[in-house]
């Protein structure tokens, strides 16, 4: 057997590895633009390569998978499936896990997203508005004044996401002028590079809680969760800095997290499930692959979707991937015959905490976090209890050097996720850069401390949450004006 992997991350190495451990044994060919040297030592340990090139190229693509006869091609990220990679693949007669340029809206496009979830009243939906042009939306922002989300309305690699907290009144022009200094950047630098969708500018309506992350393998008939995963988005200690594209990520022991209950899980697993249902009937298409909802537990609704992702998310592939007991070959097969119902997905009942490290200069100066060459005492890590999950890291002179993202994932696991965080700490000091460029990773990640402040946010949210369903709240928005009295709007 033979399979093509899209894709160079830690996500990616974490896929590559799962799928050696398939009883069908199959060599494992990789198409990326550096050379992830986890991924590269998978390929040749099974038989298959690594061809460098431009893995969001639907023509290269598919050609190379047919030039190698594969029998399926595995997709990780999402640009190769906003650019059609996983349409021509197929058209060629090649299965593919990745959705296709249809299915794959539910990320490309928020706008896309919020729309189909009021069009088929999916819970968990925000109040939500999408500008084609900066004055519209400038327009929109001086008459409406209240805390909000500003975003690209486009996935554009994670960055670009401004949330607004307006609540002083005397305060309120220099918040405005925040807001439309954001919308301004939105358009002029995060959309720039984007002409594939029209909208410009998504503005929600701001909510709070603590977030985790819901990953799926769906054939279109049936969703199958994996257990939940919280990944934590912001560069340094203490939720602060600038987002990433996520600093690590824990999960475990189970299915659920220590800050979500077990009903608040199966009603996330049933908005993706609604969600998968919608995306057929909208675009005509089953969604083949992998489906994340990025979710927020808020006291508006309880589980709340505030993003999806069309792929898994990176790190938290690699918290639950290695825990993966079911033949990964055995769920692709499912995916691509639409038999998914007939597979038991298995993990082991393990906490996990991935840590990513990432040169200094990530993610706003990516160049001066690239081109550093770097070390990774892999034995000294395994002998810790950790393991390796490549990041951005380019083999293809023959040495590695940073590529300007994170760097490494390291991966630990335990009976409780505090000591799995202890592991993972110890093992990153065992990467370093050879030039004296600094390295950083947070180092609260799945400590006791930051697991309890979350537990305590989720009880608060959890109280008014529940209040609002007991006295049927949900799904309305109750405003009292001056001269009108009580306005109940409902969504
Ligand atoms: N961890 C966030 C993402 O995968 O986009």
């Amino acid at each position: 057997m033979k399979i093509l992997l899209v894709g160079e991350g830690a996500r990616e190495h974490a896929i590559a590895d799962a799928l050696t451990r398939s009883t069908y044994n199959p060599r494992i060919f990789a198409v990326m633009k550096l050379k992830n040297p986890g991924i590269a030592r998978i390929c040749e340990n099974t038989g298959g390569n690594v061809k460098l090139g431009d893995s969001t190229d639907p023509v290269f693509v598919a050609s190379l998978a047919e030039q190698l006869s594969v029998d399926f091609v595995f997709i990780g990220p999402e640009e190769p499936q906003f650019r059609g990679v996983a349409d021509e693949v197929e058209e060629r007669g090649i299965p593919c896990i990745g959705a296709k340029r249809g299915p794959s809206e539910i990320e490309m496009s928020k706008a896309f997203m919020r729309r189909l979830m009021w069009k088929y009243k999916i819970p968990g939906r925000l109040r939500f508005m999408a500008f084609k042009d900066i004055d519209e939306a400038i327009a929109y922002i001086e008459e409406y004044a209240e805390s909000i989300a500003l975003k690209p309305a486009r996935q554009a690699g994670g960055k670009g996401v401004k949330v607004i907290a307006d609540l002083q009144a005397y305060l309120k022009k220099e918040k405005e002028e925040v807001k439309k200094k954001h919308v301004r950047s939105i358009v002029e630098e995060h959309m720039r590079p984007y002409t594939d969708i029209e909208d410009r500018i998504l503005i929600e309506q701001k909510v709070e809680g603590p977030e985790y992350t819901l990953q799926c393998f769906t054939d279109g008939r049936v969703v199958k969760p994996l257990p939940l995963v919280q990944d934590n988005k912001n560069a340094y200690e203490m939720d602060i800095g600038p987002e990433t594209g996520g600093m690590g990520s824990i999960s475990g022991p189970g299915e659920v997290l220590p800050f979500i209950s077990e009903e608040e899980y199966k009603e996330s697993v049933e908005i993706v499930s609604q969600t998968v249902r919608a995306i057929e009937k909208e675009v005509g298409e089953a969604y083949k692959g992998v489906i994340a909802g990025q979710m927020m537990l808020t006291a508006l609704w309880g589980p709340t979707i505030i993003e999806f992702y069309s792929r898994f998310g990176d790190p938290e592939a690699v918290n639950v991937l290695p825990l993966l007991e079911t033949d990964l070959v055995e769920v692709s097969e499912a995916i691509i015959s639409q038999s998914l119902n007939k597979v038991k997905l298995e993990f082991r009942d393990s906490a996990t905490v991935v840590k990513c490290v990432a040169p200094r200069g990530y993610p706003n100066r990516r160049d001066l976090a690239k081109g550093h060459p770097i070390v990774i005492e892999e034995d000294k890590i395994t002998k810790e209890g950790g393991r390796v999950f490549y990041g951005s890291i380019d083999l293809s002179n023959g040495e590695m050097v940073t590529g300007g993202s994170r760097a490494v994932e390291i991966f630990a696991e335990a009976e409780t996720i505090p000591a799995a965080s202890k592991i993972a700490e110890k093992c990153v000091s065992f990467v370093f850069l050879k030039d004296g460029w600094k390295l950083f990773h947070r180092s609260d990640i799945g400590t006791e401390s930051l697991l309890n402040e979350r537990v305590e946010i989720a009880e608060l949210i959890r109280e008014i949450y529940r209040y609002r369903r007991e006295k049927e709240l949900i799904g309305k928005q109750i405003d009292w004006l001056p001269g009108k009295g009580r306005i109940e709007y409902e969504f």
